[in-house]
């Protein structure tokens, strides 16, 4: 059970992210509007490991895997705690939420999809967070999660994007651990010119 102190440092940290991804909404989307072919390669992977069509994209920003996603035919949804960013997707389910308590049944999606966000949550919290992606993922159903690699946690810039926001970093090991309600199906760490990322594909094998 969260105590008054965890609620208010979740009302905090929530207050800040939603300001600085709001800040910057418009920045950022001019900044990753592109994928890498790595990049698709991730995005062709995972919808390659589904067992159907409903994917949850979470903290999905303005919308770039989203499009992509319904694109290939699959009914994916985003959500996120920014509403400026929500602005820039595409039309389409769009849910404003924190990923900690997500407004949907157990059990009723097929993939998600959590790329670059769960790193803006604080450490102690990611289990909340884990729990409620077990929670809705169906039996047999996916998670991708990419995060950023190093140790520890700050509340520091993000990027180049001249906002701050609390950033979570983990090594391959750690997230594995962190993963352990979940089978891991393959992980890896990936740099891409100065950026070092941990990310790992799950599958949710145990119905407890
Ligand atoms: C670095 S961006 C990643 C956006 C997108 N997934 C991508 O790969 O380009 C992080 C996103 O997570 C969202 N976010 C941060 N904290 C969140 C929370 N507690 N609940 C939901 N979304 C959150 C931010 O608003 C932002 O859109």
């Amino acid at each position: 059970m969260p105590t008054n102190f965890d609620r208010q440092l979740r009302t905090r940290d929530n207050w800040r992210a939603k300001k600085a991804f709001d800040d910057v909404a418009e920045k950022y989307q001019l900044m990753w509007s592109q994928l890498e072919p790595w990049q698709l390669e991730e995005r062709e992977e995972f919808t390659s490991l589904l067992d159907g069509t409903t994917v949850l994209d979470v903290g999905c920003g303005p919308g770039r895997d989203l499009k992509l996603f319904n694109s290939w035919g699959l009914n994916a949804i985003g959500i996120d705690i920014s509403k400026r960013m929500l602005k820039l997707a595409p039309h389409g389910l769009l849910v404003k939420a924190d990923m900690r308590s997500l407004p949907f049944a157990d059990e009723c999606i097929h993939g998600l999809w959590a790329c670059q966000c769960v790193t803006h949550i604080p450490k102690s919290e990611l289990n909340v967070v884990l729990n409620e992606f077990f929670r809705m993922l169906k039996p047999k159903g996916v998670v991708f999660i990419s995060v950023n690699f190093g140790y520890g946690e700050r509340y520091e810039e993000i990027g180049d994007l001249g906002v701050k926001s609390t950033r979570s970093f983990y090594t391959l090991p750690e997230l594995k651990r962190t993963l352990q309600r979940f089978t891991i199906i393959k992980s890896e760490e990936k740099r891409w010119g100065k950026r070092h990322y941990v990310i790992c594909f799950a599958r949710k094998e145990n119905v407890e």
